[in-house]
């Protein structure tokens, strides 16, 4: 089983998208479980999902089983909360609460090939809690000015907390949102010198990207000739050829 957190302390990269699109590739032949950090619940809100139990009831120790919602054959999903305020509240007083999300899920170690964990571009104790369990953890970038930073402040954050997380986890980064025009391209190509850990493979713009979020598919189903399908199919493939998933 393999944790692999999306995570860029910024908004709008296409974190939720990425993770949504990224099991849609993986579903095919492998079991994934998605798990909604965010407090927006976008990514639940994506499937138009209701349920009464949330990443919330997991955090204050309900049996995670419990808490697991199947979407399709090979896709399940703990939904998320809209509350901030209260998960943080309520676990004020709770020891070692770094580390809760990581002794629940290792339950689920036979049950799943991959979890894919959407974060919101915060860290807080949801996204602490993702990252002391992940495998990987996944950074859409937006082409941009400065959009590297982000990466690279959360490479050096991963460097300063090593000492918590798994010995060999790996940060990787991709372009995601690439629009036509040379300014991409060229932070695009400039990138490529410096990092070793920015994939080759990236998700260009697609309209059907985001229309398939809002009628609840995946777009491997919903448009699987498009660039958009395309270009997560790739992806997924390059992280897997080089064992990073
Ligand atoms: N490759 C893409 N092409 C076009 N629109 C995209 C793409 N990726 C994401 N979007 C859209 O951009 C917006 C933000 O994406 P989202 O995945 O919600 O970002 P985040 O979770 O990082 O805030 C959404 O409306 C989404 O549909
Ligand atoms: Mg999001």
């Amino acid at each position: 089983m393999k944790i692999i957190s999306i995570i860029n302390e910024k908004g709008g990269t296409g974190k939720t998208t990425s993770t949504r699109e990224i099991t849609g590739v993986l579903k095919k032949n492998k079991k994934c479980l998605l798990i909604d950090c965010d407090y927006q619940a976008n990514l639940t809100g994506s499937f138009g999902i209701e349920f009464d139990k949330t990443i919330y009831n997991v955090m204050i120790g309900e049996n995670i089983n419990n808490c697991i919602l199947e979407i399709e054959k090979n896709v399940d999903i703990i939904p998320g909360i809209i509350n901030s305020r209260d998960l943080e509240r309520d676990l004020e007083w709770e020891s070692e609460k770094e580390t809760i999300l990581k002794n629940k899920l290792e339950e689920l170690e036979k049950k799943y090939d991959y979890i894919l964990i959407d974060c919101r571009p915060d860290m807080r104790l949801l996204e602490k809690n993702a990252l002391v369990c992940s495998d990987v953890v996944l950074t859409p970038i937006e082409p941009h000015n400065y959009s590297l930073d982000g990466f690279d402040i959360l490479e050096e954050l991963l460097k300063t907390i090593n000492p918590i997380l798994k010995n060999d986890i790996k940060h990787i980064g991709f372009f995601s949102r690439v629009a036509i025009g040379n300014a991409p391209k060229m932070v695009i190509e400039n990138s490529d010198n410096v990092y070793e850990n920015i994939l080759d493979n990236y998700i260009r713009h697609s309209v059907k990207l985001q229309e398939c979020s809002l009628v609840g598919k995946f777009i491997v189903d919903y448009a699987p000739r498009t660039n958009g399908a395309l270009d997560y199919k790739n992806l997924v493939k390059e992280l897997q050829n080089k064992n990073f998933i």
